[in-house]
This record gives structure tokens, sequence and C-alpha cells, in this order.
């Protein structure tokens, strides 16, 4: 069978199952298959195809035909331009929090030493990148699921961030209760549970729940990542979160209510708010400079 061939027969099958892009992704999932460039199919056609690459190929199209997503399958997800591993034990990784790390990394650019918790690290990418782009950084990541703790601990040592990067499984700020850190950062589960049903069913059957369950409204973690601060040794500098459609101004609220000075929302590329920064004094907010897209909101 030649490349033109199988891409073809996928294209079908994915077709069949109701994918909206099947060639674009079958195109895909060939060249993951057989380790080549994104475009590279598309000037092979005639080559014949290894069976084993084939084999593997249309293993993977049985698999998405059945609405597995495509970073399981591969087993990788580009974040911020820097390939992670992924496997079904975390959430993939999204464009929106690269929002996430951009803030968080801007604010914190001019810390000589800052000493960072990443609440709920999934696959690891928002604490690994972070303590990339901050070298006097250090990070420690908590999350409730041991396999996806394995997870991001082999992403950190993939990106040689891992001697930077203390790993601890447990139930938000419990294990690290009385540490003090400057900033807290995280990408809480956040879907309202009523609406994990009305999901795409390659994020409703594939991802884990407990990444995505934020309760009846959807903030149970906000309101808990804000009221349980005291647990920590002293309130963080920075506290910096991802919210989901519609959940920016409630979490602000949460966030002044609980006594940060400064409180900043920050779209993502859709013009929707996806990210909340609250500081605790003007001057260290002040040297935040997100390319001028931020809106204010006053006290
Ligand atoms: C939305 S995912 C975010 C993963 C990753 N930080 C990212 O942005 O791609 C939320 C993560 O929080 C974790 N989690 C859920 N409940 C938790 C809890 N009570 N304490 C700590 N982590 C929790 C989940 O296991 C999951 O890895």
């Amino acid at each position: 069978m030649t490349v033109s061939e199988a891409l073809q027969r996928a294209s079908l099958l994915l077709r069949e199952a109701g994918l909206r892009e099947p060639r674009r992704e079958a195109a895909a999932l060939l060249c993951a298959a057989l380790h080549k460039p994104p475009a590279w199919v598309y000037a092979h056609g005639e080559e014949t195809l290894d069976p084993a690459a084939a084999a593997l190929f249309f293993a993977w199209t049985e698999r998405r035909r059945r609405r597995e997503p495509y970073a399981y399958l591969t087993g990788e997800r580009e974040f911020m331009g820097l390939p992670f591993a992924v496997t079904p034990a975390v959430l993939i990784p999204r464009p929106e929090t690269e929002v996430l790390v951009t803030v968080a990394a801007g604010i914190l650019q001019n810390h000589p030493a800052p000493h960072i918790l990443d609440v709920g690290t999934g696959s690891g990418v928002i604490a690994c990148v972070l303590a990339l782009q901050l070298p006097a950084a250090r990070v420690c990541a908590v999350d409730i699921s041991r396999e996806a703790l394995l997870v991001a601990a082999r992403n950190a040592a993939r990106h040689g961030v891992a001697e930077r990067i203390r790993f601890l499984q447990g139930d938000l700020y419990a294990p690290v209760a009385g540490e003090q850190f400057s900033a807290v950062v995280s990408n809480p589960p956040y879907i309202p549970a009523g609406e994990i049903g009305t999901l795409e069913p390659d994020v409703r059957d594939y991802e884990p729940r407990a990444a995505l369950d934020g309760g009846p409204d959807g903030l149970h973690f906000y309101r808990r990542l804000t009221a349980e601060l005291p647990k920590l040794g002293c309130r963080p500098q920075l506290l910096c979160l991802e919210v989901g459609f519609g959940q920016a101004e409630a979490v602000a609220e949460m966030c002044r209510a609980c006594g940060f000075a400064r409180v900043d929302i920050y779209p993502d590329l859709a013009g929707i708010p996806r990210v909340v920064a609250a500081c605790c004094d003007e001057s260290f907010s002040g040297q935040c400079k997100p390319e001028g897209k931020k809106k204010r909101h006053a006290d």
C-alpha cells in the first residue's frame, strides 16, 4: 500500500466516524506513525508504506474513530513550542493555559528567586515552563493524582528542570501546609459537573474526570484556592488562576474578598477572559507587561 492509498483509506474511515477534518487528521496520524514532519505525506504519496508503520497507523485510525484524542495516541502534545509527554492520566494541555504561564512569568520576571506553587500540575506543563523561563525559580508541583505526577516528573526530566521542581501528591495546599511561596499558580478543574456530559466525546470519554469536574457551578476549586490560603505559611504575593468561560468576574471577586490589593483579568487569543492575576501590592503587579491587553479592575 502506498502513502496516498493509506491516507485515502484512513480519511474515509474518519469521515464515516463523523470527524470534522478527516484528511488533516489522517495526515497528522500518518506523519506521527512514520516520525516524519507534518507535510511529508503530501510530497511522498507514491512511496510504499513500511508494514509496521502501516499497522500502527491503522490501529491509531481505529482508536481515533472511537474519538480517543490524538495526543493520547501519540503520547505527545506541544505546549509553548515544547514537546510534553501526555497519558490518559493527565489533561491534554490547552493553548489557553499558555496565557496563564505568560502572565505569571511576566509578573515574576524581576523577582530575584521566586518560590512557586503549581496546584493541580497534571502533565507539569505550567511548572516546567515557569522553571525554564525563570531560571532562579524553585517550583513545587502538587496533584491529587499519583499517575499525573509521574508524567509531570518525566516532563521535568526531559526539559532539564527536575532539580528545581518538587512533586507532591495531595489535596490542594495540604502537602505544603505552612510553607511560604511567592506565587501560587493553578489551572484547576473548572467545568460545571452538569456540563461534563455535554462535552465533545474526545474530552468527556477520555480525559480524567478529576481534571475537569469543578463542582456544581464550576467554581468549587476557586473557592477553596482562595479561602484556604491561610493554610500556607504566608499569603503569596501573586495568585494567578486560569478560569473557564464566564467565570473571571466571580473569581476576581473571590480574590478581592480574601484581601488581594490588585486584581487583573487577561484574555486569551479568542478575547475570552481567561486568567485572573491577584497581587498583594501595586509595585509587585506593576512588573507585569503582557502586551497591553489586560483590563484593569479597580477595587
Ligand atoms: C485542569 S487540570 C490542569 C492540569 C495542568 N496543570 C494543565 O494546565 O494542563 C487540573 C488538575 O488538578 C488535579 N486535581 C484535581 N483535584 C485536585 C485536588 N483536590 N488537589 C490537587 N490537585 C487536584 C487533577 O488531577 C488535574 O491534574
